[in-house]
């Protein structure tokens, strides 16, 4: 008997619109997992004697993508240790790289739903970042330096993915530009769309 395969939602947008935040929710109320690639880099680099620490640190301060190799194999050995099926792929595919190597490793053995797409000002992610650099969330990029090469990389290499799905039909955008449940109720008429309801 073939068992169903692993459901995935890309979750895109400008750094600070909003993907973490609607994620938690999502976790709470949809059913899914959240993996987040950034932060699942993250872990990576704290991990003693990882062979990939300074490279992630480099890349992630530059705000610059880390090579789908080493992305690629954290996601899917998250999905493995999980126990759900249904997985909110959050902040990939980042750029081209992220997304023929996700191809290659997993378009045959996930089934991918949509791409969440969040759309916000970059005035007001910007100031989500600044903010929560500020309110001390501990991240190298959190500053103007960083989010400048952060939003450049979005520009040039996250767009150009997300353009992609949109011609696949795949792509479900939301106005991120407003408070997080109202981004929220937005966020659960996409999935409703999809035949996946919310519990209160
Ligand atoms: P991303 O994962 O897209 O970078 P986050 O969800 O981490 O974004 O949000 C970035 C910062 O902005 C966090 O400090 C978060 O609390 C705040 N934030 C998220 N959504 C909103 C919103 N709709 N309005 C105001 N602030 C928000
Ligand atoms: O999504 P988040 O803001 O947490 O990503 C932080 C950084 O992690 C990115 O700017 C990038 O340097 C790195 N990253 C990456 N590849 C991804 C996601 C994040 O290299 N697919
Ligand atoms: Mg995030």
């Amino acid at each position: 008997m073939s068992r169903a395969l692993p459901e995935v939602v890309f979750v895109l947008g400008a750094p600070g619109s909003g993907k973490g935040t609607q994620c938690a929710r999502a976790v709470k109320h949809l059913g899914f997992e959240h993996l987040s690639a950034g932060d699942l880099l993250r872990e990576e680099r704290q991990r003693p004697g990882s062979q990939y620490a300074a490279m992630i640190e480099q890349k992630i301060r530059d705000g610059q993508i880390v090579p789908v190799e080493v992305t690629c194999a954290l996601i899917v050995a998250a999905m493995r240790r999980a126990t759900g099926t249904r997985f909110l792929v959050d902040g990939f595919p980042r750029n081209a790289d992220n997304l023929t190597g996700w191809y290659t490793a997993c378009s045959e053995t996930t089934r991918l739903l949509f791409v969440l797409f969040f759309e916000c000002s970059k005035e007001e992610c910007s100031r989500r970042c600044l903010a929560r650099g500020a309110a001390g969330s501990g991240r190298s990029d959190d500053n103007e330096e960083s989010l400048l090469k952060r939003f450049d990389t979005y520009v040039k290499d996250t767009l150009p993915v997300v353009n992609h799905y949109d011609e696949l039909g795949l792509v479900r955008r939301i106005n991120a530009d407003h408070d997080p449940d109202s981004v929220f109720e937005k966020v659960k008429a996409v999935f409703a769309d999809a035949g996946i309801f919310s519990t209160p």
